[in-house]
């Protein structure tokens, strides 16, 4: 049975869906069906479709009491909205139902883990955040709380690890058919720790071990673990709160870190490898992944930062949005990403230009859009005489452009975003250290209305910005101090007309 609570947000989402036409929209990028949006949640494949959740308010354009929104796709980039999944309604989680993740069980129902928050009064009028982990159970669309929830509290912490940042439960199977969930936590020393689960049938849980710890060395708290197997490795993602930049790395105060090492489920101790940002934009946060059918791990994260949250008004109909599908390997120590390939299948129209020189500024016909999937290559014209700079402006008109620019001498792949119709002093640049192949850098940029992802060099690096620009500005251009030589081939993306 739904709750009064659940009734009235799906109610409220029905009707105010209505209010945002499809041009308001990203047309492959998840927004939330109205209100808010922050963290992806049960990303998972059950029944014939990718099912996607998320953190979720619809009554308002910022975060409030955490319900799941819910949304499902049959190839990761067209979504449709079912109803909100869950709503804070039980006397565990009346203070929200903050972020999890998603299993099938062996009777082909779905399990949902996520985190209850309940607010509770200590001695002399304080308020106490308590998290604990609960469990719902469902075929897709209704979910019913599990009746002994939570499933995991204070109880089943190591001693002096607190309460009130325990969260973002991550489900996965162990090699011998049972269940495992992450969760990030906070030891004594005020950093972050991931702790390790182990469970028979997903609802009975029981500590394992610390399976990794922060030491102070990534941010504070270790936000939305997710662990997986890929290419012979083992890959932990967590988001840390309040990083320290490192170099080039890490400079986004809240983002996601990736380590790479090795994890033995025997001990349920992970052991690092090393360490990468695994976005270099402005706009990436609390990823998580999943195993399509046919074996690749692609991962989707919220693509915004919390620092730049005001870039939009709360008077818009929508706020956040998922970043694209992109598909994950392990190569030389290195996450590598990519779009995911279904893409491709959106792709028209064509337009291909090879070795065109620039030297100054140059528009080329046919190159513009904002929805799109460039590829560029960019080479010195003359390798012995190196250019200083080149840049590709986007979403561009006499008053607006964000630009991307390299400059080979530092080899820094600079975002800035400064012009793209944001009237807030929050962070409009990044900076980015990428490498060059002799000389040659490779740029694909995927832009969907209000949003820029670039992947450097096939994926070894990608930078994700959220660009609100008037959709009139579309123009792309190019200019060098120098001279350089570029290939461009540029598709429009749209979705197959439905006959
Ligand atoms: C990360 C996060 C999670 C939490 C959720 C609350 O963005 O802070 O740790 O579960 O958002 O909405």
């Amino acid at each position: 049975m739904s709750s009064q609570t659940l009734r009235e947000a799906r109610k409220y989402e029905e009707t105010s869906e209505k209010m945002i036409t499809k041009e308001e929209r990203p047309d492959f990028h998840l927004t939330p069906r109205t209100g808010w949006m922050n963290d992806p949640n049960g990303f998972s494949w059950y029944q014939g479709r990718y099912h996607m959740f998320y953190q979720y308010y619809p009554y308002e354009s910022k975060w409030g009491p955490m319900h799941w929104g819910h949304a499902v796709s049959r190839d990761l980039l067209c979504w449709e909205y079912l109803p909100a999944a869950l709503a804070p309604d039980e006397f565990y989680d009346k203070d929200g139902c903050f972020s999890g993740s998603a299993i099938e069980l062996p009777d082909g129902k779905q399990l949902l883990m996520y985190t209850g928050v309940m607010k509770k009064h200590s001695g002399y009028g304080g308020v106490q955040e308590v998290q604990a982990q609960c469990i719902a159970v469902g075929d897709g669309v209704d979910y019913e709380k599990y009746e002994n929830n939570p499933v995991l509290d204070e109880k089943d912490i190591p001693k002096g690890s607190s309460t009130t940042d325990f969260r973002d439960p991550k489900i996965g199977k162990r090699k011998d058919g049972t269940y495992f969930c992450v969760v990030g936590n906070r030891p004594a020393d005020g950093s972050g720790q991931i702790l390790y689960f182990v469970s028979e049938d997903g609802f009975h849980w029981q500590f394992k071990s610390i399976l990794a710890s922060n030491r102070n060395r990534f941010g504070k708290m270790w936000e939305c673990p997710d662990l997986f197997e890929l290419d012979g490795r083992w890959v932990l993602l967590t988001s840390p709160q309040d990083m320290l930049p490192k170099g080039y790395e890490y400079h986004n105060g809240n983002g996601t870190l990736c380590l790479i090492g090795d994890f033995d489920e025997e001990t349920g101790i992970f052991k690092e490898g090393c360490d990468q940002a695994v976005d270099y934009g402005i706009d990436f946060y609390a990823p998580q992944t999943l195993l399509t059918p046919d074996g690749r791990r692609v991962m989707i994260g919220w693509m915004q930062n919390w620092d730049s949250c005001g870039i939009r008004s709360c008077d818009e109909p929508w706020f956040g949005q998922m970043s694209l599908p992109r598909e994950l390997s392990v190569r030389d120590n290195r996450l590598y990403q990519a779009p995911v390939r279904e893409l491709e299948q959106m792709r028209r129209d064509k337009v291909e230009y090879r070795d065109v020189k620039v030297s100054g500024a140059l528009q080329l016909e046919g190159i513009e859009g904002r929805q799109v999937d460039m590829e560029l290559t960019i080479r010195p014209e003359d390798p012995e005489n190196p250019y200083r700079k080149f840049s590709v402006r986007f979403a561009q008109d006499e008053s607006c452009h964000t630009s991307l620019s390299f400059r080979p001498g530092e080899s820094i792949l600079k975002i800035d975003r400064k012009f793209s119709g944001s009237r807030r002093a929050i962070i409009h640049q990044r900076r980015s250290q990428v490498k060059t192949v002799d000389g040659e850098l490779k740029l694909r940029i995927i832009l969907d209305r209000f949003s820029a992802e670039v992947f450097v060099n096939d994926g070894q690096q990608v930078l994700s910005a959220a660009i609100y620009t008037k959709q009139e500005a579309k123009e792309i251009a190019f200019a060098a101090d120098g001279a350089v030589r570029i290939d461009v081939v540029k598709y429009d993306l749209s979705f197959r007309p439905e006959k």
